[in-house]
């Protein structure tokens, strides 16, 4: 038994995520926490809402609510669609938390005592209306780079550029619309990541089993053009934490906050202490996760996010990380994803074009999208979701193969034997033959779930399903039982095992419906398999079960078509 920290990218607060968001970073997470669950490791998994920064500001005044207000129901929001989508986060924190404010005060102490911290009088938009600094996403404008018109201070949403908010062509306030804009100095401390430059590109070409996705953008941030630049952490705004070395007033920086990118990944570590608070632990509870001297050397951490997050995970977190000169975990493996498209286009949440996560649920329940979207998961390239797709997954995975197997056997035995497991002889060989070829599917699924291939673990997973329809079609019970009843009850007794290690399999994929079966089968033996024989042999004869309720239903034509109609756009 091994010990597993394993976190999620947390989502930004503002707002409901859609099912690109989702299968991004939170859903691949929980997949692998359940696996490992089911493995028999100590897992502690954890998310939060990441609730700084401009974006949170301007939706809480959207919204037309106090800042503090607004994230707090937003992260209640959050949580419910969590529990919605089953995902088994043993914490879903809040980097505004105070565990937050006072790690992120601690570190920048730290990064300030190493000399990895300069302080820089900087030239910022400042809106002479709103008597106020305009950071970020505060100042709206022309793209310098494309020629978008309503291109953030930040970023350019439509060419993706990274931009700085003087950069910006005709700039104007979000907040008011504002366009008497001046450029005036302003002191911000900048995080000097290029001096660990060396020690960065040494850490990542040693990590040689990283998904090249990870790494690709890793080093293209190291070694491009510009190369690592130090970066501003602090911004002039009111909500954040504030700016402090640890316990310390930090000169001069007296009402900034901490950029939210400086504190959101801190979030991880805070988060673990949240987690310790909530069920009353000590320190050393949550300490031995993330501190390699108080027991976190034994650790595996293992984090989830998409594409456009792995620079923070892979250069400024680390930095973070390492230059504080204490005994922090590293992260071991970083899993990223591309990007998932919907139906032609992008999920767009200005727009409301695509599904959303409350939606979803409102439509069918979490299995159904959890095993397609996992099983369409954006590895290797950007996937998109089409109706068709998932209408014809949904259809063919779920219920003509994994539950048309289930409903077949536990009817025609309830038919024939009554709801208990029947007796009959000995295996013959194709019992043996299907345990052989059983053995060796059962690996393939461990090896691509260990290597957290997420696609490739759902058609192994797939292919486990398959096999009980196709032995219940060779052995066909229902004609041996007329000649052979012996053998026909042997042959169900098998199924129903089948049935029970399609439950243990499946359930990091489709919990509810694992539960829904083993609640059926009246077991709670969730044993990870050993060998093959060993796992069909759980239920004994005479053990009672009873016929599940219909586990998936086919998505219609008519419904495919509303549905698509209903999220095209315009939420
Ligand atoms: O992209 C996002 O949704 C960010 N809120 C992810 C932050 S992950 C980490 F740094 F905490
Ligand atoms: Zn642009």
């Amino acid at each position: 038994m091994a010990r597993h920290l394993v976190t999620s990218a947390i989502p930004y607060i503002n707002g409901i995520k859609h099912l690109g968001n989702l299968v991004g970073s939170q859903l691949p997470a929980d997949l692998y926490a359940r696996y490992l669950r089911g493995r028999g490791h100590e897992v502690l998994f954890l998310c939060a809402t990441d609730e700084h920064g401009t974006p949170a500001e301007i939706a809480a005044q959207k919204a037309g609510e106090p800042v503090a207000e607004y994230c707090a129901r937003m992260h209640k929001v959050q949580a419910e669609l969590a529990r919605g989508f089953r995902l088994s986060f043993d914490h879903f924190g809040r980097s505004s938390s105070p565990q937050n404010h006072r790690l992120t005060q601690h570190f920048a102490g730290r990064l300030d005592a190493a000399g990895l911290i300069a302080e820089v009088t900087e030239r910022q938009v400042y809106s002479v209306t709103d008597g106020r600094f305009l950071p970020d996403r505060y100042v709206e404008g022309t793209c310098p780079n494309c020629g978008y018109d309503k291109a953030r201070g930040d970023q350019c949403e439509n060419c993706t550029k990274q931009l700085e908010p003087t950069e910006l062509i005709r700039p104007r306030s979000a907040l008011s619309g504002a366009t008497d804009l001046e450029i005036r100095e302003t002191k911000h401390l900048h995080l000097r990541q290029s001096l660990m430059r060396d020690r960065l590109l040494e850490w990542i070409e040693s990590r040689t089993d990283w998904p090249v996705l990870t790494t690709s953008i890793a080093k293209k941030w190291l070694l491009d053009g510009d190369g690592l630049q130090d970066r501003g952490i602090t911004r002039d705004l009111d909500w954040g934490i504030p700016v402090r070395k640890g316990d310390e007033p930090w000169p001069g920086m007296e009402g900034k906050v901490f950029y939210v990118w400086f504190d959101a990944p801190i979030e991880y570590i805070a988060c673990a202490a949240e987690w310790a608070e909530a069920h009353g632990l000590p320190d050393s509870a949550w300490e031995r996760w993330w501190r390699t001297e108080r027991g976190a050397a034994d650790v595996r951490y293992t984090q989830f996010m998409g594409k456009d997050n792995v620079p923070f995970h892979t250069l400024s977190f680390p930095v973070t990380i390492m230059g504080s000169g204490e005994d922090w975990k590293l992260v071991d493996y970083i899993k990223s994803f591309n990007y998932l498209t919907y139906d032609g286009g992008q999920f767009s949440t200005s727009q409301g074009r695509g599904v959303f996560m409350d939606q979803a649920l409102e439509i069918l329940p979490a299995d159904y999208w959890r095993w397609w979207l996992l099983s369409h998961a954006p590895e290797s390239g950007d996937s998109e979701f089409t109706w068709e797709g998932f209408q014809a997954g949904v259809n063919k995975d779920l219920a003509d193969v994994l539950g048309n197997f289930v409903s077949r056997i536990t009817k025609f035995c309830r038919a024939r034997w009554g709801e208990a497991v029947p007796d009959g002889g000995e295996w013959g060989a194709r019992e043996r033959a299907l345990a052989a070829a059983l053995e060796g599917r059962l690996r393939a699924y461990e090896a691509a779930m260990d290597a957290i291939e997420v696609r490739r673990a759902a058609e192994a997973l797939r292919a486990i399903w398959v096999m009980g329809n196709e032995y219940l079609q060779a052995a066909a019970p229902w004609a041996t039982v007329k000649t052979e009843p012996e053998t026909a009850a042997m042959q169900v007794r098998l199924g129903l095992n089948l049935v029970r290690l399609h439950a243990v399999l499946s359930r990091p994929f489709i919990p509810d419906a694992a539960e829904t079966i083993m609640a059926a089968l009246r077991c709670d033996d969730w044993t990870w398999p050993g060998g093959a024989e060993e796992a069909l042999s759980v239920l004994p004869p005479g053990h009672g079960f009873a016929v599940p309720d219909l586990l998936f239903r086919k998505v219609s034509d008519e419904e495919r078509e509303a549905w698509r109609a209903r999220f095209a756009g315009a939420r």
